[in-house]
């Protein structure tokens, strides 16, 4: 485990003054030191500037956006024509959704996975009831690979769009993005991942997998502050497609005649053209500091770490399964992030507060599920060890 970025980052404090374990960063990710300085740095500029630091000053906010374009890219295995960063998670969706739901009387459902976030269910459901369509017609659950492609040998016809997470949030689960994509292709589907728990957890290979749009949020394993900005791909197929509908804004019409003001929106090529409106810089260089942290260790090294300390994790908690919890997250390494999602065997509320009080951080989900996630940049094995400890007595 050669990655060590802990000291780079702000760990909370418990009553006793000492570092808490925070196995959270599948929910919030933590601080970087760094982000004062980034922040810092457009503050000043604004302060010295004013208007003038649109086009002026070390990083003009007009480009601000393509000073993390590079990173993201790399993030996600894409080309930099195919990723922004703007808005939030949920509204990329409805953006993507726009442009590439385009129901039939024929092709009119999408496919997501069982006990797909509940913001994902919104947002498909409304598109399909915007569209004309009914949900219990057109909004199909699979609880995997398998079930998708039976389903799409059978009524493949149907299904206009695949719509699955990379990783559940619920069960920690992650889906083969490579083989989702080439069946639904296959099929005529089009095919888009809610990547809110893969990014900055899983290698990600969107360009190769051939994915047509993904979209996710930072403020998880990215670390880019509460209610980050959201990044998006779109694959460069689509690039120059001017016939995709998109609900258009002026930061979306190209650079070079985007403040002649015409009447006409002539969208920049690649996914920053769907950008919509001005992107608050504040939030961009809080997480340009995390992007530029990712990029320097490398997803690849991030993920081996990831890994071993997951099954670190899994080895300490089989010790003690006398004690009646259960490990949902499949036990493929392959098949998971760095999440472990267990089934605990009295009311979890309890086990949560109990662990908090001793100052060990992490989360849960109705019914009985607590999550935890051993983050590669700065969790360690003797996080784990702590938790392990805390938890067993909790219960
Ligand atoms: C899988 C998934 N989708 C969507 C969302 C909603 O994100 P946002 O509030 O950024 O739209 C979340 C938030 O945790 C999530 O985990």
């Amino acid at each position: 485990m050669t990655v060590d970025y802990r000291h780079r980052f702000q760990i909370p404090k418990g009553p006793d003054g000492g570092e808490n374990v925070y196995l959270c960063g599948h929910s919030l990710g933590l601080q970087p030191k760094s982000v004062r300085a980034y922040i810092e740095q457009e503050l000043k500029q604004w302060e010295l500037l004013g208007v003038d630091g649109h086009f002026h000053g070390n990083h003009p906010w007009v480009q601000y956006n393509k000073l993390l374009i590079g990173q993201t890219a790399r993030l996600v295995g894409a080309t930099p024509l195919e990723v922004v960063n703007m808005n939030s998670l949920t509204v990329n969706l409805h953006l993507m959704m726009v442009s590439f739901y385009r129901p039939t009387a024929r092709r009119h459902r999408i496919v997501i996975e069982e006990h797909a976030f509940p913001s994902d269910q919104y947002a498909v459901k409304s598109q399909i009831r915007f569209h004309g369509y009914d949900p219990a017609e057109s909004l199909v659950a699979v609880a995997g690979e398998d079930e998708l492609e039976e389903l799409l040998d059978r009524e493949g016809e149907s299904i206009a769009l695949i719509m699955m997470g990379g990783v559940n949030y619920s069960s920690g689960r992650a889906f083969e993005m490579a083989r989702v994509t080439r069946a639904g292709h296959a099929h005529g589907c089009l095919i888009g991942f809610d990547l809110a728990h893969a990014a900055g957890n899983l290698v990600l290979k969107l360009h190769e997998w051939d994915a047509d749009f993904a979209e996710w949020c930072t403020y998880k394993y990215l670390n880019g502050g509460p209610g980050s900005i959201a990044g998006c791909f779109v694959h460069e197929r689509h690039a120059r497609d001017e016939t995709l509908p998109r609900f258009a804004g002026w930061w979306g019409h190209e650079l070079e005649t985007r403040f002649r003001m015409g009447p006409d929106f002539m969208p920049t090529p690649g996914a920053e053209g769907w950008q919509v409106s001005n992107p608050p810089v504040v939030a961009l260089a809080a997480l340009r500091a995390s992007m530029d942290m990712f990029d320097e260790a490398g997803m690849e090294r991030l993920r081996a770490k990831s890994v071993a300390l997951t099954a670190y994790l899994e080895s300490l908690l089989d010790r003690h399964a006398e004690r009646g919890f259960s490990i949902l997250t499949p036990r493929d390494p392959a098949r998971r992030g760095a999440q472990l999602s267990i089934r605990v065997p009295v009311p979890v509320r309890g086990v949560w507060e109990r662990l908090a009080a001793a100052g060990v951080i992490c989360d849960w989900r109705e019914p009985d599920i607590l999550r935890v996630a051993p983050a590669p940049l700065y969790n360690t094995a003797d996080d784990i060890d702590r938790f392990v400890d805390c938890f067993v007595r909790s219960l």
